[in-house]
């Protein structure tokens, strides 16, 4: 497995990765999750790269960045037994040198949501995801569905900017108890931990109503909001029913939809969504 850190040094291992690559990026301290993606492209593409850079632009001026948690020894096993074949890792000097002013930004579809809650964030995502594909040039990239409004941008961003790759989206990695795996789950201590387990319950039950033929979204998202209120540790930010393509809130439940939720467990915000239709 090759590691790299510049630009430079990505140019040079580059050609030695022959037949159509896979791109993976993500951000480190890497769980299942991650891994599902590398896995995926491992068994689609010829070769797997795998980029791991915390980017500060994507975070707000009171959210973690400072204290995101940081592995990369443990992280490199990982995408070594995984069957990567590059790692990049390069640092934020390298990808916003002093002067850097170039920003690419997807309007509409970033408002709602994830946009709503985070002013910034997805211009962040979707500059450092450009920087990316400009410099990896690969033949597909793979994101989770986990982050579903970020992978409805990217997809839009591909699209809008004709980048010639096929984006992948890769179904939620959950624990045993349907807490969807994230980096951020470690900041959980075990009261937390098991607290944080309602998102999924809450989706579940929503999921359950529309398949016993509930189509009324305000009575989905009022559902989804009761269970959330049952944890005393859970401290809901937003619950949605939407439509899975525009995620503009819905009155009836129709085609294809977005249950999604941001809660805060203590300090720690999580998300989650399930796909309706
Ligand atoms: P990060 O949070 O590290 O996630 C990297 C990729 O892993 C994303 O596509 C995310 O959706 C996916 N992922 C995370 N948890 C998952 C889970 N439980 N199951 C399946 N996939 C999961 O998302 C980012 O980094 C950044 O915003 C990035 C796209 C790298 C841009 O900086």
């Amino acid at each position: 497995m090759m590691i790299v850190t510049t630009f430079d040094e990505l140019r040079t291992a580059l050609p030695l990765l022959e037949g159509r690559l896979g791109f993976v990026p993500t951000m480190g301290c890497l769980h299942e999750g991650h891994i599902s993606l590398a896995r995926r492209a491992r068994v689609e593409c010829d070769c797997v790269a795998v980029s791991i850079f915390v980017n500060p632009v994507q975070f707000g001026p009171h959210e973690d960045l400072s204290k995101y948690p940081r592995d990369l020894e443990r992280d490199l096993h990982l995408l070594e037994d995984a069957g990567v074949d590059l790692v990049w890792t390069p640092t934020p000097e390298i990808m916003y040198p002093a002067g850097f002013q170039t920003w690419v930004e997807v309007e509409q579809m970033t408002r709602p949501l994830e946009g709503a809650q985070r002013p910034g964030h997805f211009r962040g995502v979707t500059t450092v995801v450009a920087k990316l594909f400009n410099a990896v040039q690969p033949a597909k990239a793979y994101f989770g569905q986990k982050d579903a409004q970020q992978a409805a941008v990217i997809r839009q961003m591909t699209r809008d900017l004709n980048f010639p790759i096929e984006i992948v989206v890769c179904p939620t990695v959950r624990e045993p108890d349907g807490l969807a795996m994230s980096s951020r789950n470690v900041y959980l201590d075990a009261d937390q931990r098991k607290a944080a387990a309602v998102l999924y319950r809450s989706l579940s039950a929503a999921k359950a109503a529309y398949e016993q033929g509930e189509r009324d979204a305000e009575r989905l998202r009022t559902l989804m909001k009761t269970v959330l209120a049952s944890e005393p540790l859970a401290q809901m930010q937003y619950v949605s029913c939407a439509d899975y393509d525009t995620l503009q809130e819905l009155e009836q439940v129709s085609g294809k939809t977005l249950l999604s939720m941001a809660v805060f467990i203590g300090k720690t915000r999580l998300i989650d969504n399930f796909v309706l239709g």
